[in-house]
């Protein structure tokens, strides 16, 4: 059974689905859920799913180097053989990154290479795209790059807002990220490509 390790800054909606999702036949297990926000909402549904937790406050420390030094020194005795990013809202040197190939994964609210880094919604409208989406990729040193592991895709309504293509978004990152961890986990990196029309749950 492989280990998972889950890193998260907020209300952990996409570290709540992926530990749901890694139950019965799964190939993985989720270990530990890891904030570098205290009092993030994500610590409260991990713990409720009875999921260990840890915090490392970014703050607390005088360097990003010493940060990902205690970051690295909590994830080493998990012995993750997988971290999900989910809402984890570091940037990751490429030190810590190195430190585990191919095995760190992130969940991005867009359809890369499209905007990478932040406001991703807001930047979709701005450009008058006609559709949005998430993608989940394999973190290489390069923020917001690497291969593209899975994509889902939704069409933007005349009447969206930064917000509410958020809300319409969240749900389908969970379905899309359950997914592609499952498929990982059983050794395939193949690329899923998903739109919510042709393919209802
Ligand atoms: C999600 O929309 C995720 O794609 C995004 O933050 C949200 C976290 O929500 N991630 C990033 O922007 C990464 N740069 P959650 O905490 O409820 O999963």
């Amino acid at each position: 059974t492989l280990r998972v390790a889950i890193l998260i800054s907020g209300s952990g909606s996409n570290m709540e689905a992926l530990v749901r999702s890694m139950t019965g036949d799964h190939p993985a297990r989720p270990v530990l859920v890891v904030s570098n926000v205290p009092g993030a909402g994500g610590l409260d549904r991990a713990a409720r799913l009875g999921v260990p937790t840890a915090t490392v406050d970014h703050r607390a420390f005088d360097s990003r180097a010493a940060f990902e030094t205690a970051l690295q020194d909590i994830l080493t005795k998990a012995r993750p053989d997988l971290i999900c990013l989910a809402g984890f809202m570091r940037i990751l040197t490429p030190t810590f990154v190195k430190r585990w190939p191919g095995q760190i994964l992130n969940i991005h609210p867009s359809l890369l290479p499209k905007y990478p880094g932040l406001h991703t919604h807001a930047r979709a409208l701005e450009a008058g795209d006609t559709e949005h989406g998430a993608t989940v990729h394999e973190v290489t040193p390069v923020l917001d790059d690497g291969p593209i592991l899975g994509q889902i895709r939704l069409p933007i309504l005349g009447s969206d807002t930064p917000e509410t293509l958020a809300k319409r978004l969240l749900p389908l990152e969970h379905d899309l990220y359950a997914r592609v961890l499952r498929r990982v986990a059983a050794g395939d990196r193949t690329r899923l490509d998903l739109s919510p029309e042709a393919k209802p749950r």
